[in-house]
């Protein structure tokens, strides 16, 4: 199959890309230039690509052109300003990538005739936050109080909206949470930081150590993701539909980001006390949980790793690159081992 992946230089999109490609699959990305450093520039994944397109999603007409020169059978839109704080930072920008560049991929794909499924990936912070302990389920009021969770809404009800008006191929939306794994090297995310006090020797620095946060490891997401295009791919609904669907850690996955931490260091072979550093400059929403019941109902997918595995695959990845093993090999080797848990 014929791969469109938009986000493909992120973290998600470095891991997915190599799945993909793995599975034999034709892969062509859409995106910023990677970050320095970041999975997709260790493993040195452009050349294993069949395209490789650094455009901005925020112009429609370069999105149109290269929606028309792939053709793809299935497109996986991820690009986006992922992160809260940056959001509050950088309003515009955060609208301007997670909602018009979702609509411009939309319209693209709906100009686009090869395209046989569609998945627009939104996150668990769609939902409005009442502070409820039970999981949000697919059915619940979206909301979003910080600019970044407002984006993602509106992604999601603009794509729901877009299918309904205008309709297009069979288009699926996945809303998932945190997800940890090796090669992530984004500001403001708890691994990276972590990961480079333990390479230096100094104690991680948390903002909320106490408060409580799903975890899950990047394959377990993306598993969830390819599951659904299986499904989309499987049964192709007559009428333009879009379904919704989460992919979320259960509750045994939802830890304090100190009692993390520990574990972390313990994995790394040394035990360093972190350093809570008071007050964070800008709010971050309490405990969202996912009730995924519905993709182990109907999809029969379910989480392969516990949070104590997510977490020790996740520093062993670390732990590997550091000491000199090639990054690229150590990701296919993870993902290899995924695929034999099933
Ligand atoms: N990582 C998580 O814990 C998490 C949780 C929930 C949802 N998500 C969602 O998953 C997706 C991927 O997240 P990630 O963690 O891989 O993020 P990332 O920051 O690592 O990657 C973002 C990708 O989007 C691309 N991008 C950003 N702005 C762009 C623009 N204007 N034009 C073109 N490309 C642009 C970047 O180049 C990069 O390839 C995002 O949609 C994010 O909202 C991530």
């Amino acid at each position: 199959m014929r791969y469109l992946v938009t986000g493909h230089t992120g973290f998600k999109g470095a891991w997915l890309s190599l799945w993909l490609l793995q599975q034999g699959h034709e892969v062509h990305g859409l995106s910023l230039d990677p970050e320095p450093g970041s999975l997709f520039e260790v493993a040195a994944i452009a050349p294993e690509l069949t395209s490789d397109s650094r455009v901005d999603i925020r112009n429609a007409d370069d999105v149109h052109r290269v929606m028309r020169g792939v053709s793809p059978d299935i497109v996986i839109h991820m690009a986006a300003q992922p992160l809260v704080r940056e959001s509050y930072r950088n309003p515009r920008w955060t609208m301007e990538t997670n909602v018009m560049g979702t609509m411009n991929v939309l319209e693209a794909s709906q100009a686009t005739d090869s395209i046989q499924a569609q998945l627009i990936i939104t996150t668990d912070k769609v939902y409005r936050n009442v502070n409820q302990v039970a999981g949000y389920a697919e059915g619940d009021s979206l909301g979003g109080d910080d600019p970044y969770s407002a984006s993602k809404a509106m992604a999601d009800i603009l794509t729901q909206s877009w299918v309904t008006s205008f309709g297009g191929p069979p288009t699926a939306i996945a809303r998932a949470g945190n997800v940890i794994g090796g090669g992530d090297v984004s500001k403001d995310r708890l691994f990276p930081d972590i990961v480079s006090a333990l390479i230096q020797n100094r104690a991680p620095q948390l903002r909320y150590p106490q408060a409580v946060r799903p975890w899950q490891h990047v394959l377990d997401c993306l598993h969830g993701y390819l599951t659904l295009i299986d499904s989309l791919l499987s049964a192709p609904s007559p009428n333009a539909t879009c379904s919704t669907w989460n992919f979320g850690p259960d509750s045994t996955s939802f830890v304090p980001v100190g009692d993390v931490t520990t574990l972390a260091s313990r994995f790394w072979g040394e035990h360093v006390a972190w350093e809570c550093t008071g007050d964070p400059e800008f709010h971050e929403a309490n405990l969202l949980a996912l009730d995924a019941s519905k993709a182990t109902e109907l999809l029969g997918w379910r989480n392969q790793l516990t949070f104590e595995s997510a977490v020790e695959w996740t520093i062993k990845w670390f732990q590997d690159v550091e000491s000199g093993s090639d990054p690229l090999s150590v990701t296919m080797g993870q993902i290899e081992s995924f695929q034999a848990m099933q």
